[in-house]
């Protein structure tokens, strides 16, 4: 053997036990050790070599297998077809690459079009139904066995138990694949539970998914907002439809769930459209897709491209860059937020996590940490969760020198030397100084900042500045300062001094649920500020408001009203409002009601989680809009809430304007009175 080719030799014989090894931690033991990326460039570095070397791929190369082993204690079910994986590419010209590979097989000039799909991170099943009757679920496996989880699927409210009988021809048997999935939401929801009652958190929400459904007792995966999405057909020679693009129609007659974020693409142009597009809006998607699959939508190319020993030649996975990377934890910091929670941050070896890189990262609180198993000096696997905050996830305990060491949380505040104190049954350590400078730093950022009143030139930066050079120390201060005080700062100059000083003056004039918000009182949000500020209407009522009355406004709970008449019993804070209204700070009335959704169809599908569907009727109809139960081209909004139903998908083809609750909340809240 010629050197190269005994050097690929041994490098693959490495590259296979590797990818089994990880294969085994991830499929198996659902506890990966690298990430997802990562584990993606081992793979394929195999591929390529194997790729070169052909002869030297080995009965046992990872390539030759759709997955790893099952899971013992379900069933075991072989699938009637088996359940292939996607190939992956990483940037456009691999796209690219992939679809002169389809031309080239086909031997066609002409443009394909393709179907574009998000690619979703949430777990593979397969549903068969028997003449329209759901009878056998299951994972996918190896991709060849997997295992029944029949009870359990039945749970998860998206799958159709019976398919919808809309005249269209339903064969004896019908396979259907699609991805069952948490929404963000329900995966915060289902952690802030987990630490409530003292159970190790998920790393994602496809573990929380993975794991719902592995639950051998199905009353638990019941009680998990589970959901589903359909994206394919076991054997298309039976289905009434000869494309992708027309199969999703049929799913959705029969009465499937199917992404309303599709797109028939007559180009490669488009389809890479759609990617970026996708790209840019997936975090304004109630669920996490790490990036789109393309299928050639033809079924007939589709027959015709075949498959490779791995997956079909008809479509490609082109994946998001990576939201989970590994780096190394040097240090902890502790870091004290305004309402005086003590939160354990890790200083991290700079990496660069989607584009962003990422130096910071919370451990959340301390047992956090202590189930994590933290340590300084740990090999870290860090994400950049829902939105922006990065966390770290565990530790890579398997790299460990035995050279880390323990993290000791502080007793005493590190800003101010304060004790902290941790109350019984709660998860938060606090600093309970109320002049604690760490505090009142926060609480400034936050009262100027996005949740605030938004005051353009005001952000963390400045703010800490502001502070440092002794101009700002509460709230008050921020509507005493004046061009000659910010123009003689480094990095200011008239002009930057000029503008901070009229936007600070114009968001004097402000809402009262606004103001309420920017206080940053713990448990006070923008909603429960918007219900305060409409049930009470004045400041002085607000702050007048006993607990019992409090408790009367529908929606305000017991801790956020208890908090209130904690915050409002402070003399301090009382003459720190005083003072604001003095230095001309002017609370004006909000828009009166009546008028802002003339002309406006509302219609809702989903269940919202800040009020009922009652109750928002109602607020639609008091700001003048109407409210409808069909979908029709009158519609102008569709409020969408968790799990929508077929309103949403048949909204998308009007091109109807949707509104997930957040917006729907904005718009009723800011409109309201
Ligand atoms: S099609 C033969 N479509 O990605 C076609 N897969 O590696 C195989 N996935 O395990 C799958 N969203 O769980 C397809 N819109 C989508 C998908 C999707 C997510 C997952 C699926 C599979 C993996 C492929």
């Amino acid at each position: 053997m010629p050197g190269d080719e005994q050097r690929a030799a041994e490098r693959l014989a490495e590259l296979r036990r590797e990818i089994s090894y990880h294969d085994h931690r991830y499929y198996v033991l659902d506890d990966p050790v690298i990430s997802d990326a990562e584990y993606d460039l081992l793979f394929r570095e195999l591929l390529e070599l194997e790729q070169r070397y052909p002869h030297l791929v080995t009965p046992d190369s990872p390539s030759l297998r759709v997955g790893g082993e099952p899971l013992s204690a379900f069933a075991e079910v072989a699938h009637p077809f088996p359940m292939y994986g996607l190939d992956n590419v990483f940037d456009e010209e691999e796209f690219r690459a992939f679809d002169r590979k389809v031309k080239r097989y086909l031997q066609r000039n002409e443009e394909i079009a393709y179907f574009v799909e998000p690619k979703l991170d949430g777990l593979a099943v397969e549903l068969i139904y028997e003449r329209g009757l759901f009878t056998l679920g299951s994972t996918r496996g190896n991709g060849m066995v997997g295992e029944d989880i029949t009870p359990q699927l039945r749970t998860v409210q998206a799958i159709p138990l019976r398919l919808r009988d809309v005249g269209r021809s339903l064969p004896e048997q019908l396979i259907v694949r699609g991805e069952v999935y948490l929404p963000r939401k329900g995966f915060a929801e289902l952690n802030r539970q987990r630490l409530e009652e003292g159970e190790p958190l998920f790393a994602n929400p496809r573990n929380a998914a993975a794991g719902s459904l592995r639950q051998l007792d199905p009353q638990i995966t019941a009680r998990r907002p589970l959901s589903f999405f359909v994206y394919g057909v076991g054997d298309a020679s039976v289905v009434p439809v000869r494309r992708q693009s027309e199969l999703m129609d049929y799913f959705a007659d029969l009465g499937f769930r199917v992404n309303p974020f599709t797109r028939r693409c007559e180009t490669l142009e488009e389809a890479a459209g759609w990617y970026h597009h996708l790209l840019e809006m997936r975090h304004q998607l109630e669920y996490e897709i790490d990036g789109i699959v393309v299928k050639v939508d033809s079924f007939d190319l589709q027959h015709r491209l075949g498959m490779t020993t791995r997956a079909p030649r008809w479509a490609v996975a082109w994946k998001f860059p990576a939201t989970q990377v590994t780096t190394r934890m040097t240090g902890v910091e502790f870091q004290v937020g305004r309402t005086g929670a003590v939160t354990p941050v890790a200083i991290l070896e700079p990496v660069n996590v989607n584009g962003v890189t990422v130096r910071r990262a919370t451990l959340h609180n301390q047992d956090e940490i202590e189930r994590k198993d933290l340590r300084i000096g740990d090999q870290v696997l860090v994400q950049r969760a829902g939105d922006v905050i990065p966390e770290v996830v565990k530790p890579i305990v398997d790299v460990r020198t035995g050279g880390e060491q323990e993290i000791h949380f502080p007793q005493k505040c590190p800003e101010c030397g304060h004790r902290l104190v941790r109350p019984e049954n709660e998860a938060v350590t606090r600093c309970v100084n109320p002049h604690c400078p760490a505090q009142r730093l926060r609480s400034l950022i936050y009262f100027a900042g996005r949740g605030g009143l938004d005051i353009e030139g005001l952000g963390w930066k400045n703010m800490e500045q502001l502070v440092a050079a002794g101009l700002v120390a509460d709230i008050p201060d921020i509507f005493k300062l004046r061009v000659e005080d910010l123009e003689e700062l480094e990095g200011w100059g008239r002009k930057s001094a000029d503008n901070a000083v009229r936007a600070i003056r114009s968001s004097a004039r402000t809402s009262l649920a606004k103001f309420i918000q920017a206080l940053g009182i713990r448990y006070i949000g923008e909603v429960n500020a918007g219900l305060l500020a409409r049930h009470f209407g004045s400041l002085e009522k607000i702050m007048a408001a006993t607990l019992p009355e409090l408790l009367e406004v529908e929606g305000i709970g017991a801790q956020a009203a208890a908090s209130l008449v904690e915050y409002f019993s402070d003399p301090a804070v009382c003459s720190m409002i005083a003072r604001l209204l003095d230095c001309g700070l002017e609370i004006v009335p909000e828009r009166t009601e009546g008028q802002q959704l003339a002309g406006r169809v509302f219609l809702f599908t989903g269940t919202l989680s800040a009020m009922s569907r009652n109750e928002a009727k109602q607020r639609v109809k008091a700001l003048g809009g109407q409210v409808v139960s069909a979908i029709s081209r009158r519609v102008t909004d569709l409020v969408a809430g968790d799990k929508p139903g077929s309103k949403l998908t048949e909204a998308e083809k009007l091109g109807i304007r949707i509104l997930g609750e957040e917006e729907f909340n904005r718009i009723i809240g800011q409109q309201g009175g």
